[in-house]
């Protein structure tokens, strides 16, 4: 099975994510401001203590990893650029350790070219623009590091994170494209694991929706 370097697996998608990956089997390294707040335990889970603005932490993690899951991002008193910041320690330590994929999670508001925004998509982007320009900003660089990584990447992106139970049916498409408005979490988490076995978005931004 593959190692997982896992980032963010304290939040809400993480720790959905982190469930399902270890009833799948995969060995788990978790790093983890907080400890405590990854309550599972499992001979296959590794929490590792550590911010991801740190880099030696951050390459502790990815040291005999096979690949990288990063579900952290914005929270309260985050600089405003620390998923760009935290993605890049996080490709140094890939490039360092010679780890080629990574799956990390966004949201709509950072375009893909296959894209076909409706009305109500043009609305979102706009309001996220006026009220947290930041996170659009932070999404967007955070896409041109891994863009020039040269690694393996894939940037999963979803509507509204709802906490709504596992649906186990959503679609896979674009912004606008095959997509709707939200996606609860858990179903999130079972795309980005399935990710984990499948090359077929490498290079490329899925939306994924209810
Ligand atoms: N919320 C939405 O509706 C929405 C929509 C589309 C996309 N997204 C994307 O999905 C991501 C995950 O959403 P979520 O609701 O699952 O997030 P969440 O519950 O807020 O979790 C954020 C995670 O990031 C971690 N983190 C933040 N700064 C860190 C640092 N410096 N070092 C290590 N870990 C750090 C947090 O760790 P701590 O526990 O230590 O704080 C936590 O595990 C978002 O960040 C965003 O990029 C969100």
């Amino acid at each position: 099975m593959k190692r997982i370097a896992l980032f963010g697996g304290s939040g809400l998608t993480g720790q959905e994510f982190l469930k399902l990956a270890l009833q799948h089997g995969y060995p788990v390294s978790a790093l983890a401001r907080t400890p405590a707040k990854i309550p599972q335990t499992s001979p296959n889970l590794q929490v590792v203590p550590g911010d991801v603005l740190n880099a030696e932490d951050v390459s502790s993690i990815v040291r005999g990893a096979d690949i990288v899951v990063s579900l952290f991002g914005q929270v309260k008193n985050s600089p405003k650029d620390v998923q760009t910041r935290g993605t890049a320690h996080i490709v140094a330590a890939m490039q360092q350790h010679g780890v080629r994929r990574i799956i990390s999670l966004s949201g709509g508001g950072l375009p893909y070219a296959e894209d076909q925004p409706q009305l109500a998509d043009r609305l979102i982007r706009g309001i996220m623009r006026l009220a947290v320009p930041h996170v659009l900003t932070d999404a967007q660089s955070h896409a041109d590091v891994l863009r020039a990584s040269g690694l393996d990447w894939e940037i999963v992106r979803g509507p509204r994170l709802t906490t709504e139970v596992a649906r186990k049916q959503y679609r896979v498409g674009w912004v606008g494209v095959n997509a709707s408005t939200s996606i609860g979490r858990a179903d999130l988490a079972d795309f980005i694991l399935k990710q984990v076995e499948s090359d077929e978005f490498v290079g490329k931004m899925p939306f994924v929706s209810r």
